[in-house]
């Protein structure tokens, strides 16, 4: 990043400003904006950051014309194909690949903290059996500072550095745990001589009546997802996060918030209900029927997994998640599946309306992935709370890089205040 020999000239009424240009390592030219309000006394008006941003980082770059995603500026379909989930979080941690000793390092490290202190267990305990299992990650996340107060003290590297491994490592525990709760069913604990998903998986299916062998195909696929889904720059949960943060709150506190801003339906929660608009289609048949009403103005109906603000071409991640989808369902025997062949077609047509081409709505990575889920065994409940899994490191990388940044100031933005003017108070008497 350099400030550039470019500067932007903003004129209004009396006042002339020379803004800084700022340029970065990829992506636009930025406009530096931060005297506006002292020097000009105006303030910019942009509601969902659609033209602002908000930090500096070197984490994550998407290009969203040339549908381009890159962690620490490696490209998604690379890690996904040659990397997997583990190092791709020590990459977005650190920002460099491990060597293979610091990648033992770290996965003994990681593993070392997948359990979780026992008396969490009583806390499951208090929530309702029925309870969305995001609405108990929610809490649970939440309440990890009770439970690991020696690692909140943000202004200690040695501690920022213990709460990532913590989160990084009973992330999966605690969401194996929320199912389990969930389904009626014992929890059980992790075992540390499977790998990151393998291990998620026997937390989620293994019973102890049975032995239980995890798949390898669909703990790579799991892996897969994860990576998937691992970090992506600013949106807006890792923006929630990054806010929260801002203003000094421990980073179990701020992962929380995370989650919470994740189970939106424009957000994570696209995955559980894309998976469901897929089935209640149903058939191909019905998917004409589906496309008008996207289209519709009057009807609040969206095509669920379709679009996105930063892409407005193919999601690279979807193109991988819909290979993996073929893949899981070829290597699983399950042929004629009803679901995929729904979202192949829905998407080709899509793909050829007018109304998703002039607005460049292409399939996003929430699309695929349920279909893949399901065929593994996970109910759509779980889709979301396995998105917060993947995402934890990511939120977690972005968290560590604000607290680092000398530039940090407390999230405090303006409003364009249209409410009343000052007015005098009346007695109730006289309303
Ligand atoms: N189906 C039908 N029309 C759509 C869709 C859709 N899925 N997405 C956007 N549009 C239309 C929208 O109605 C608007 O039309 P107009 O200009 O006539 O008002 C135009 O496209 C632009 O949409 P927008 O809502 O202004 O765009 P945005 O950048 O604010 O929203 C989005 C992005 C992802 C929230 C939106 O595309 C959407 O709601 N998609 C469905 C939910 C979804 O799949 N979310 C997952 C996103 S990827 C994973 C993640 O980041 O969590």
């Amino acid at each position: 990043m350099s400030e550039s020999n470019k500067a932007a000239n903003l004129k209004f009424g009396e006042t002339s400003l020379d803004l800084p240009m700022l340029s970065p390592t990829a992506g636009p030219d930025v406009i530096d904006i931060r005297k506006l309000y002292a020097e000009g006394r105006v303030f910019t008006f942009d509601p969902g950051f659609t033209s602002t941003a908000s930090c500096k980082s070197k984490i994550t770059f998407i290009d969203g014309i040339k549908g381009e995603l890159l962690y620490r500026g490696y490209p998604i379909e690379q890690l996904a194909a040659k990397s997997h989930y583990l190092e791709v979080c020590y990459l977005l941690l650190y920002g460099e690949l491990p060597s293979a000793q610091e990648l033992e390092d770290f996965e003994t490290r990681v593993t070392n903290h997948t359990m979780v202190h026992e008396q969490m267990t009583y806390f499951f305990r208090g929530f309702r059996r029925d309870a969305h299992p995001m609405a108990i990650m929610v809490g649970v996340v939440g309440a990890m500072s009770a439970f690991y107060p020696d690692s909140t003290d943000i202004n200690d590297p040695m501690q920022r550095e213990i709460a990532s491994i913590r989160m990084v490592a009973k992330m999966p525990t605690i969401a194996a745990m929320a199912y389990k709760y969930s389904i009626g069913q014992p929890f059980v604990y992790p075992s540390n001589d499977l790998d990151y998903a393998a291990n998620f998986l026997q937390m989620c299916f293994s019973v102890p009546a049975e032995d239980y062998e995890v798949n390898p195909i669909l703990s790579r696929a799991m892996d897969r997802i994860f990576t998937l889904h691992a970090d992506h720059e600013q949106n807006a949960s890792t923006s929630t996060v990054r806010l929260a943060g801002s203003s000094g709150a421990n980073p179990f506190a701020c992962i929380a918030s995370g989650v919470a801003c994740l189970w939106g339906p424009a957000h994570g929660g696209a995955n559980q209900a894309a998976l469901e608009m897929l089935k209640e289609i149903g058939s191909v048949e019905r998917i004409p029927e589906y496309i008008a009403r996207a289209k519709d103005k009057s009807d609040p109906f969206r095509l669920m997994g379709f679009g996105h603000r930063v892409y407005k071409n193919f999601d690279p991640r979807a193109t991988v998640m819909k290979q993996s989808a073929d893949e899981v369902l070829d290597l699983l025997g399950i042929e004629d599946n009803e679901t995929l062949k729904v979202a192949k077609e829905l998407e080709r047509i899509a793909l050829e309306d007018e109304y998703f081409q002039q607005k460049k709505l292409f399939p996003n990575v929430d699309f695929y992935s349920g279909i893949i889920l399901e065929a593994m065994g996970f109910p759509t409940s779980m889709f979301t709370p396995i998105f917060a899994v993947s995402r934890t490191v990511g939120w977690i990388a972005q968290w560590k890089e604000m607290i680092a940044d000398p530039e940090q100031k407390i999230g405090r933005p303006r409003q364009l205040y249209i409410g009343a003017a000052k007015r005098d108070y009346i007695d109730v008497e006289n309303r």
